[in-house]
């Protein structure tokens, strides 16, 4: 996507042939800084202090990751402790497996010498396979607001409510939920996003809107606790959200607060649409609320808010009474039944074992574990 006009992805190889360079997330949006990345020790920590964030760039950070490991020391050990470090960044996102995993393949039985070019070349196909799997998520989804479109007066926005960031800077480019939002804005249907705020790390307000408003799509941040009344009003024709790891019967987890929007969706009669890349499809897993381990994050992230002053200072302000203790799920999980539609880069379909398996016939089957 373009910042200021010029073609931007959030991570990228640097012109030194080893850096890796990202977009540092937590200076967003008061100031776009970008962040070199020389070691798997800085890309870990770049994960775990969501300097990067969201699933599918979770996992092309965790596959750079393991390119600068074998630049420091390409042995059978450095590759095997770099996958150990980059696997306990975070735990929800499952594309930080299956990255890692793709780079185990593609190195393990290399010799030593040929493993430094094959793991930046790898790392670099993931980056552009998640570019290619978004634009086609975002095609699958324009044809839904195509058709929400078409019920409209001319003129008339289709709205649409997110949740979190699943935008591009969530993933190497475009966006799962944001890519049908783009093309749709981009060929001429008048759109309008609500955007949750997202507590407590406040993604929606900080990055969906920076992105959004860039690429001068209309929209509007809202308390996390708006939707609903929205939704019983008729001011959203649609919910679009992302996933950090759905289960092979459909289940979604994603940002905690998603599983209030879609059941305030059910009642309302309004779509639920969830965007996925099947590298977050976790094909081993068919219970979501049982199975997944939910992140649970500094307590730190709910009693303090960070923010700009009108002198253009960056400061970091307590807003909890001393003394109470305070909880940071950060993640919770949507029953597929809640779920109208799985918009993946294959098509869309029902988020069910059938609905999943028939569109990923031979991941459904376990031919890739
Ligand atoms: O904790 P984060 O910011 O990494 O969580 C991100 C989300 O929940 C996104 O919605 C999800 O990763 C999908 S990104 C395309």
């Amino acid at each position: 996507m373009k910042i200021d006009g010029k073609a931007t992805r959030t991570i990228w190889f640097a012109d030194d042939g080893k850096t890796v360079e990202v977009i540092d997330q937590t200076k967003l949006p008061f100031a776009l800084e970008i962040l070199p990345l020389g070691t798997v020790e800085d890309a870990a920590r770049a994960i775990e202090t969501m300097v990067v964030r969201g699933a599918p760039l979770i996992g092309a950070t965790a596959a750079y990751g393991m390119a600068l490991a074998m630049a420091e020391d390409a042995s059978d050990d450095a590759l095997g402790a770099a996958y150990t470090r980059l696997m306990r960044t975070r735990p929800t996102a499952v594309n930080l497996r299956w990255a890692l995993d793709e780079m185990m393949a593609a190195l393990r039985n290399r010799p030593r010498e040929d493993r430094v070019a094959a793991a930046y070349a790898r790392a670099a196909e993931i980056c552009d396979e998640d570019v290619e799997i978004n634009s086609r998520i975002g095609r699958n989804g324009l044809e839904i607001i195509r058709q929400i479109a078409a019920t409209k007066q001319p003129g008339e926005p289709v709205n649409v409510l997110t949740h979190c960031n699943a935008g591009w800077l969530a993933t190497v480019d475009w966006g799962t939920a944001t890519a049908p939002v783009y093309m749709a804005h981009d060929e001429g249907i008048p759109m309008h996003v609500w955007v949750d705020e997202t507590r407590p790390r406040n993604q929606g307000a900080a990055l969906t809107a920076y992105e959004l408003g860039h690429h001068g799509v209309p929209h509007t941040v809202i308390p996390d606790n708006t939707g609903g009344h929205l939704m019983q009003h008729g001011q959203v024709d649609l919910v679009i959200t992302g996933t950090d790891r759905t289960t092979a019967t459909g289940d979604v987890c994603n940002k905690i607060g998603t599983y209030l929007k879609a059941l305030a969706a059910a009642d309302n009669d309004v779509p639920f649409y969830v965007t996925l890349p099947s590298p977050t499809i976790d094909f081993t897993l068919s219970d979501g609320v049982a199975e997944i381990p939910i992140e649970q994050r500094s307590g730190d992230e709910v009693s303090h808010m960070t923010g700009v002053t009108e002198a253009g200072d960056v400061v970091t302000v307590d807003i909890v009474a001393k003394g109470s203790p305070v909880a940071n799920y950060a993640f919770d999980v949507t029953p597929g039944r809640l779920v109208t539609g799985l918009i993946t880069e294959a098509g869309v379909c029902p988020a069910t074992r059938e609905g999943i398996a028939a569109l990923f016939p031979d991941r459904a089957k376990g031919d890739d574990a």
